[in-house]
């Protein structure tokens, strides 16, 4: 496996296997790496020829200054786990590479942010499209691997695509989670052992909620996940809503057909955690 710092380089290397007629995939990351990411680059690895692999902290989707600072940075350990999972290159530029001018770009996904985290977070939606663009206009991959982890992500990722027509097909991969129910996530090292130890009832919190669904309308299952994670002393829902898995738009009632996402931002002391779930 490559580790290129240079898009330059990487591009050389990209066009040379491009020209040999090989597919190529891409799996963008933030590093920190754990087996959520690894099943994306496993995926890429059994549907591409070569399979290129993202590690850069993004500083413009990070709404908090102080969640940039203490963003977990093991770039060593990633370049190992990347090569165990049959990365063919990874790519890891600095700040400057990416940027080499401030990126003025405003990309606009309408309702699709202007809920959930694209309301808690302003700006970070505009950040992640930024990024994105520049990864696939880099490495100009043939797919690209996102986790359902980040329901809304991926919602805005092929509303960018489809408004700026990406030659990209956008792969979408299933939640990893912990033994205990917990989703991986790169924050899970930051929590204390209470935090820790309390994070699972989110997740176990959603699937009683999927249980009871045909029991409760949707305003009372609602306020039965809110109520039932902030028991822990540990926990503080931030907001719980139950959205049109397409559209992402929060719904009062149940409609024949159409399929629904419970997706959830829980504060954890000062580590905030995602979580969702299909109704
Ligand atoms: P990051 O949080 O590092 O996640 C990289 C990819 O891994 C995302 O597509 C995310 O949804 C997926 N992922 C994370 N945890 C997962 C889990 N437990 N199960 C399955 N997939 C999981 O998301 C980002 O980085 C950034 O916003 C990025 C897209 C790289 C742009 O900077």
């Amino acid at each position: 496996m490559e580790v290129y710092v240079s898009k330059n380089d990487l591009q050389d290397a990209l066009k040379a296997a491009r020209k040999a007629g090989k597919t190529v995939g891409l799996v963008p990351t933030m590093g920190a790496l754990h087996d959520g990411h690894i099943s994306l680059v496993r995926r890429c690895r059994a549907e591409n020829d070569v399979v290129v692999v993202s590690v850069f902290v993004n500083p413009t989707q990070f709404n908090d200054p102080k969640d940039l600072e203490r963003y977990p940075r093991t770039l060593e350990a990633d370049t190992r786990l990347l090569a165990a999972a049959g990365c063919d290159m990874t790519f890891a530029p600095t700040v400057g590479e990416m940027y080499p001018e401030k990126d003025t770009r405003v990309f606009r996904f309408g309702p699709l942010e202007q809920v959930m985290e694209g309301v808690r977070r302003p700006g970070h939606f505009n950040g992640v499209a930024q990024i994105v663009s520049k990864l696939f206009d880099a490495v100009q991959p043939d797919r690209a691997y996102f986790g359902e982890k980040d329901f809304q992500q991926l919602a805005i990722i092929r509303n960018m695509v489809a408004q700026y027509n990406y030659p990209v097909e956008i792969v979408p991969c299933p939640i990893v989670r912990e033994a205990d129910g917990l989703a991986m996530s790169s924050r899970n090292t930051l929590l204390n052992a209470s935090q820790r130890a309390a994070a699972p009832l989110i997740y176990h919190t959603l699937a009683a909620a999927r249980a009871l669904q045909n029991d409760m309308g949707i305003a009372e299952l609602k306020d039965f996940v809110t109520a039932q994670i902030n028991r822990s002393s540990e926990l503080e829902v931030e907001y719980f809503e139950i959205v049109g898995a397409e559209d992402l738009q929060p719904v009062t009632t149940r409609e024949e057909g159409k399929a629904l996402q419970g997706c959830i931002a829980v504060q954890a002391g000062a580590i905030r955690l995602i979580d969702n779930i299909a109704f």
